[in-house]
């Protein structure tokens, strides 16, 4: 069974509203208002999933469920799961489905395509691959360029989809956690 989602603490619309003018006042990030700081990166999906993020563990963020989400703080700085995401998508995923997650003419945006599966869905089609008629997602699963960064992806493809992060390279990120590269290299190498 997938694990049971409940409503999110904030509503996504004042999610968005603030990460949306957290972009529009970088300069003026220190300003932010003490409200934002908490609405920042606290969303519900569409569907009513909480990706709020509520814990930390080997240096990336998830939500109560343990599902990996992304960070966000009032400033627009990304926490580095997410920016590794970034990187990642593009080196991996961007030939086919296109800059920042938007999609092309050969395969769906991402962006889209992670409000409407759920994680475990989304991990099952990158270990797996899928295929209908002519259009063939290969599989990820012994690809340690992608797989040791699925959830990385993931949490960019979700920031993408709620609006939290603008199209291009973040501006801003967190530093590269001591936990997060312990991971990293224990992915890699083993
Ligand atoms: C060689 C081209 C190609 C690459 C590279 C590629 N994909 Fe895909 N992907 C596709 C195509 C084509 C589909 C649609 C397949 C279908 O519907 O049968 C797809 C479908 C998907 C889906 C399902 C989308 C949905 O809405 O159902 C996910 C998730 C996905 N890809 C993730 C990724 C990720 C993450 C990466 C990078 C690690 C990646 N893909 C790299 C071609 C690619």
């Amino acid at each position: 069974m997938k694990s049971t989602v409940t409503a999110g603490m904030l509503a996504l619309g004042l999610a968005l509203a603030t990460a949306a003018s957290a972009q529009d006042q970088a300069a003026e990030a220190t300003a932010a208002p003490a409200e934002a700081g908490a609405a920042a990166g606290a969303a519900t999906l569409p569907d009513g999933r909480d990706i709020a993020p509520a814990k930390m563990e080997n240096g990336r963020w998830y939500t109560e469920d343990d599902i990996p989400t992304y960070k966000i703080e009032a400033d627009g700085t990304v926490d580095y799961a997410t920016f590794s995401g970034y990187r990642r998508y593009s080196a991996e995923c961007h030939v086919c489905h296109g800059p920042d997650g938007e999609g092309s003419t050969y395969a769906p945006a991402l962006k889209n395509s992670v409000l409407k599966l759920d994680y475990y869905q989304y991990q099952e089609i990158i270990a797996s691959g899928k295929q209908e008629g002519s259009l063939v997602m290969p599989a990820f699963g012994t690809n340690k360029n992608a797989w040791c960064y699925v959830d990385d992806i993931y949490v960019y493809l979700l920031a993408r989809g709620t609006d939290a992060v603008p199209r291009g390279r973040p501006a801003k990120r967190a530093d590269k956690s001591d936990e997060f590269t312990a991971q990293e290299d224990s992915c890699m190498n083993g």
